[in-house]
């Protein structure tokens, strides 16, 4: 089954098991002298088919090139998942938008800002995410499984960067100043230099895994790529772009961000199932330090996110303001730690927001919206009016 489960479930449901992500235990970590080549391509006219039992997540001696026999059917389904779900960013109808950002009296300048620095974080996160996958995760991962759903993640990545760029087109802002954010904005330059460090780890053409150290590196940076990045930093500019949606403005890239949260939350699921198959694989990588080392992260990481939160919404906004954010924020990070085996850092946070639970089900019968006629899936699991 397909696992649509995320931060916004009951504070009282315990954290979903991985239920797909359960192989055995290996007795021993699997460090095979020279890791197989990237491309899978053995030397020495190495033909053995593969057996699925001896497929492992990292450091695998089975050929990437054959998909099957399946041995991750979890990344398999989450990959189909991610296929029916495809949608374009022009397909959606930002004249409302237009109109609403070009009048006068229709945003606030508190509103404007908003949007402003909200993009100033998009328009280049989906381009780190991509990068990182593409020039970093992607090589070090030997179950082809596992690879199929990157490489769909990796054109999600470039939808998300598409989307970014057609609001910003679409309102007529100035892009040097939206695209240059991330060096200018401090609170958005922040949190990126947070996360350079993990992306520069993975995308160093020397690195590569086979070592406890080189895998918990890998392993660090996965955590802090799918339960920090698109986990956890993604989530106040989800609900801030929400929020206004839900108050009739700027319809157009609500709707658009509701798609992103939809594929981004199956990215995040994607994510937490690989890190807990590579725990069950490789045991010996979760150690105490390790453990205490990303408490350390996670804190942080709420830090940096509540003073984005701070920056884009000085005064209160929508019926937002930064402290219910502070709430939201421990509450997420309470879940994604959970899901990947940690104790919760702020025991007994709820969900300020509950109505974000009803934006990433996109299974309902109506767009909440209330925009037009649009069908992405075509097994009918989606229908909008
Ligand atoms: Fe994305
Ligand atoms: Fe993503």
């Amino acid at each position: 089954m397909l696992n649509w489960d995320d931060e916004v479930a009951s504070p009282s449901k315990p954290a979903a098991p991985q239920a797909a992500a359960t192989p055995r235990p290996d007795p021993a970590p699997v460090y095979a002298a020279e890791p197989v080549a990237a491309s899978g391509l053995l030397s020495g006219g190495a033909s053995n088919r593969v057996n699925a039992v001896d497929k492992r997540i990292i450091n695998g001696q089975t050929d990437v090139n054959q998909l099957v026999p399946f041995k991750y059917k979890w990344a398999w389904e989450k990959y189909l998942a991610t296929c029916a779900n495809h949608w374009m960013p022009q397909e959606v109808n930002m004249q409302r938008d237009i109109e609403l950002w070009k009048s006068p009296n229709g945003l606030t300048e508190d509103e404007r800002r908003l949007v402003k620095r909200n993009l100033g974080f998009f328009v280049t996160a989906d381009s780190l995410a991509a990068n990182n996958i593409v020039l970093g995760t992607y090589r070090q991962i030997t179950a082809p499984e596992c690879r199929q759903f990157l490489l769909r993640q990796a054109f999600e990545e470039a939808i998300h960067t598409h989307a970014y760029q057609y609001i910003v087109e679409s309102l007529g802002l100035d892009e040097g100043e939206v695209f240059n954010a991330y060096h200018e904005i401090k609170s958005i330059r922040d949190k990126d230099e947070f996360l350079i460090p993990f992306i520069d780890a993975l995308t160093n053409p020397e690195f590569k895994t086979g070592t406890p150290a080189t895998d918990q590196q890998l392993l660090k940076s996965l955590i802090v790529f799918a339960c920090i990045m698109e986990g956890l930093f993604f989530y106040v500019g989800f609900v801030q772009i929400l929020a206004l949606g839900r108050q009739n403005k700027m319809t157009g890239a609500a709707e658009q961000y509701q798609y992103i949260l939809r594929d981004e939350s199956m990215h995040c699921n994607f994510g937490i199932d690989l890190i807990n198959t590579i725990k069950l694989e490789n045991p010996h990588l979760w150690t105490d330090s390790f453990k205490a080392e990303l408490v350390e992260l996670f804190k942080k990481a709420v830090d940096l996110e509540y003073a984005y939160a701070e920056d884009t919404m000085p005064r209160g906004v929508l019926g937002l303001n930064a402290g219910m954010f502070k709430e939201y924020l421990r509450f997420i990070a309470n879940r994604r730690m959970q899901q990947i085996g940690l104790d919760p850092l702020f025991p007994g946070e709820t969900n300020p927001f509950p109505w974000m639970s009803e934006m990433i089900d996109l299974k309902k019968e109506k767009n909440f919206f209330e925009t037009r006629v649009t069908e992405y899936q075509s097994g009918g699991a989606l229908s909008w009016d």
